[in-house]
């Protein structure tokens, strides 16, 4: 596993973030998760101005692992890699953007769900997975399953987790980290609620290391 990989891995969720104000909302935001313990973050292309957001949380919090995600093409990457991003994130596996990344020497996580795309993701050597979108595909039970045949993967679920479910996610061995937009709604976002957003990371990694530990 790669160094940022690990990175994300031992920091346990990953937050989902869509900003519509990056230039007013980027940094206060990096801020307030690198406070609350989590000092990583997928921005995702689903917002205009995300390569905008990536560089200013990179600008403003230097140690802090900035990714993009809901990457769709090979320009987008390119965005990404201009902006700072460490890593790249995929609702499906598209080989393509898989083998982009990989000549660009940046990790990629693609979203996998069946046996089929887990198939295709061992033979592009890839090591970790998305599994998005999780709850809505089988949720913990399916990830599990699928680590019977394939047990070199680890993976990043996303879709559906909350701060009930995180603790019973993170505590299997099959499990990376999880992500999630839950601690960085557009509710809290858009009407700045900054110490809600580090206490909401706070209880996510106490949540995380509970489960790791027990
Ligand atoms: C993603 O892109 O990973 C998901 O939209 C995040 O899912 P959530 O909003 O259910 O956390």
């Amino acid at each position: 596993m790669d160094q940022i990989t690990r990175q994300i891995s031992e920091i346990g969720v990953v937050p989902v973030i869509k900003l519509n104000n990056p230039e007013r909302d980027a940094v206060p935001l990096a801020k307030a998760l690198c406070d609350g313990g989590v000092a990583v973050a997928e921005v995702t292309f689903r917002a205009a101005g995300a390569a905008t957001a990536i560089r200013l949380m990179k600008e403003a919090c230097p140690d802090m692992i900035v990714g993009a995600g809901t990457v769709l093409t090979t320009a987008q990457i390119d965005e990404a890699l201009a902006a700072g991003a460490q890593f790249i994130v995929t609702p499906g596996l598209d080989a393509e953007l898989v083998k982009y990344s990989q000549e660009k020497n940046i990790p990629i996580f693609p979203g996998c769900t069946t046996p089929t795309d887990y198939h295709v993701a061992y033979k592009l050597g890839l090591e970790v997975l998305k599994f998005f979108p999780a709850e809505q595909s089988g949720g913990l039970a399916k990830i599990k399953a699928m680590n019977a045949p394939f047990p070199m993967f680890k993976v990043m679920p996303t879709g559906g987790i909350s701060l009930k479910n995180l603790g019973e996610y993170a505590k299997a061995s099959v499990i990376a980290a999880c992500g999630g937009s839950y601690m960085v709604t557009a509710d809290l976002i858009d009407n700045q609620k900054w110490g809600e957003i580090t206490d909401l990371c706070k209880q996510s990694v106490a949540i995380v290391k509970e489960a790791r530990n027990g």
